[in-house]
């Protein structure tokens, strides 16, 4: 053991992430007392407080959250064959064709001349299939020749073995859509879908789509459940969507517009992801935003998982990182439809069922409002380009509903000039919160976990909109989910200032990733938590209602001996939570002045998150109870830890 605790290395000596790891010499024998004020309340922790930001990056949602196992099930990616593998005669129509908003359908042709003709679609990176689940097949199709034409369905395993084979009848010159049950009886992670025709005869296809029927709640269109639960586990408070860049688009004509996400999936226009390339190395030209997760699918989703939503929009700038040109953003006087999109998108939530955008939402099957809270114009912007921007919307939304919460940003930096100028900007414009960014280096969040208590408390409040902890590698480890838990104490000490939090990104496929380190990796079966995912649970479920004071000499505890720490009230269940962080290689003692208990002794419950390998992915928190004696409670901190005490009040 002693030789694995040398090897490891004390946080603040990091520089370069969890390969370099230099020991650090410390004077463990120093008397440490943490002061709370137990049973003071400071100021309320907002419901809201730790929360989830989807975005639809690492295939998080087609590919990801949303359960659709067919890849361009609308034949409308660039090449429009892109995700199939054609066989015979195929060819790409768009004459008459099914939907007007997604023009193209595939036209298979059989005849003696040809053995085959068909199509196999490659899933996203595979379909993952369970056995003894049900498969809904669905496509809209027709004949072109006078008689019925026999289609045969198959699931391919990834060793090229057919598992499950079932039959449709298209007939009829217009088009209809057609429903087959698939009954697997094999598990696969990576399967194929096979369509082939069996007799002679020419047919058109659109919307080819493959739902397993499990989804959660076994909604139709719906979403993974494995994933959503991963989602509810968390208890978010707020649920921020659909990004990020892909809101701003990579051009003005592929930003995210919400309108066009609403209304039947199969009149969606298909949109290029704003992620198919991240960087040089990391291309992926087949990523596009079928929109089958749409608002709507947003908003249901806020709801189940008992997030409040948080819609960003477009404010009339797409990616400032892939635009210099204006012309690639909306001028000021081209404004007013974006404006308008905004207002309407309000009305869409939480209108009557006999507005025009309520009376939309109510026919999608949701006539009580959604209760929207909260919305975020613009994503990363920078500059006056997007002051002058932001003017005119937070005018119309506080003219029109001034009850809405605005949500301003700060720019991809988190500090600076250009932070510094835009966080002025947004006290003139009395926005209610301001997004903040910070993807920064271990050493960034120990030292940041001051950061907000010099705040001025009457400004807008702090929105952390996306932040993680980026070690030199990007990985996911422990070394990052232990300084962002570090960081967490002073959000928490910080809570009348800082009143919604969001790590980022939140999903990514471990076969199809643009950007690490996220909060929860799956496969096409599984689900993967991170030590980063367990780090936000646990603030998550013990904000509790109130933040008191603790302190060390009079000052917060945020580094000294490696030691971080906040502390809560929880009205609900009459406890005091308090939550330390140990980032340093000594164990400590630690005495808790609990102010306002009397002498007795009281069992706390513990959960900790602990462990001498910083790069450790696979850690969870362990559960225990420890006695204490109060009001001086001593304790042992582990090194490399973070742990959250429920103590009885
Ligand atoms: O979370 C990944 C990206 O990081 C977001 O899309 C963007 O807002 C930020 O640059």
């Amino acid at each position: 053991m002693k030789t694995k605790i040398q090897k490891l290395a004390c946080l603040c000596c990091l520089s370069a992430g969890i390969s370099v790891l230099p020991v650090c010499a410390q004077d463990n024998a120093q008397e440490i007392q943490f002061d709370i004020q137990a049973k003071q309340s400071l100021f309320p922790v907002q419901s809201t407080m730790y929360g989830v930001f989807f975005e639809d990056i690492n295939f998080g949602a087609d590919g990801g959250i949303y359960a659709e196992l067919v890849k361009n099930r609308s034949f409308e990616f660039q090449d429009a064959l892109m995700g199939w593998i054609p066989f015979g005669t195929v060819k790409i129509e768009e004459k008459d064709p099914c939907f007007e908003r997604n023009p193209h359908y595939v036209r298979l042709s059989f005849g003696q001349e040809i053995t085959q003709t068909g199509l196999e679609n490659e899933g996203f990176k595979g379909m993952g299939i369970k056995a003894g689940e049900s498969y809904f097949l669905s496509t809209y199709a027709r004949v072109q020749s006078k008689t019925p034409v026999r289609i045969r369905i198959e699931l391919i395993s990834e060793s090229n073995h057919i598992f499950e084979t079932k039959e449709l009848t298209v007939s009829g010159n217009d088009w209809k859509k057609y429903q087959v049950t698939l009954t697997p009886q094999q598990t696969e992670k990576r399967a194929h879908l096979r369509l082939t025709l069996i007799n002679p005869g020419t047919i058109d296809m659109d919307h080819i789509s493959l739902f397993p029927e499990n989804t959660y709640k076994k909604r139709p269109n719906g979403l993974r459940a494995d994933l959503v639960e991963a989602l509810k586990d968390l208890h978010p408070g707020i649920f921020r969507f659909p990004g990020g860049c892909i809101v701003e688009g990579t051009t003005r004509a592929t930003r995210y517009q919400w309108k066009n996400t609403i209304g039947p999936v199969e009149n969606r226009p298909t949109n290029i992801n704003r992620w198919f390339y991240t960087f040089s190395y990391r291309k992926f030209p087949d990523y596009y935003q079928s929109l089958g997760l749409g608002f709507y699918e947003y908003f249901l989703l806020s709801e189940d998982i008992g997030a409040e939503p948080l819609p960003v929009l477009n404010c009339g700038l797409s990616c400032q990182y892939e635009n210099d040109d204006m012309d690639e953003h909306a001028r000021l006087d081209e404004l007013q439809p974006y404006i308008q999109d905004a207002l309407d998108l309000i009305e869409f939530a939480n209108g009557s069922v006999s507005s025009k955008w309520g009376k939309i939402r109510a026919e999608m099957g949701h006539p009580a409002p959604f209760n929207l809270k909260f919305i975020a114009i613009g994503n990363e912007q920078w500059g006056s380009i997007y002051v002058e921007r932001l003017k005119p919307f937070v005018e119309a939304i506080r003219a029109k509903y001034p009850d809405i919460k605005i949500v301003g940003g700060s720019g991809p930096q988190a500090s600076g000039e250009e932070f510094d100028y835009l966080w002025s900007e947004m006290k003139n414009l009395q926005v209610d919160l301001v997004d903040e960014h910070y993807y920064r280096h271990p050493e960034w969040f120990l030292s940041n976990a001051k950061r907000y208590d010099s705040y001025d408390r009457n400004a807008p409040k702090v929105f952390a909109g996306e932040y993680a902890c980026h070690t030199d590698t990007q990985a996911n480890s422990f070394l990052a989910a232990l300084c962002e838990a570090a960081f967490m104490t002073g959000l928490e000490r910080n809570a009348d200032v800082v009143q919604l939090c969001t790590y980022a990104p939140l999903f990514a496929h471990v076969d199809a990733w643009q950007w690490r380190p996220d909060l929860i990796w799956f496969d096409n079966l599984s689900v993967f938590k991170t030590p980063n995912y367990y780090v936000q649970q646990m603030y998550s479920r013990n904000k509790g209602t109130d933040v008191v004071k603790l302190t060390r000499n009079n000052q917060p505890v945020a580094g000294e001996n490696d030691l971080y720490a906040s502390a809560a009230l929880d009205k609900q269940t009459n406890e005091l939570i308090i939550k330390v962080v140990n980032t340093g290689m000594y164990r400590r003692s630690i005495t808790w002045n609990l102010e306002g208990f009397a002498d007795g002794k009281r069992t706390a419950k513990v959960q900790s998150l602990q462990s001498l390998d910083l790069g450790n992915t696979q850690l969870v928190p362990t559960e225990s109870s420890i006695e204490l004696d109060v009001p001086k409670a001593k304790l042992t901190i582990k090194p490399f830890s973070f742990s959250v005490y429920r103590i009885p009040l």
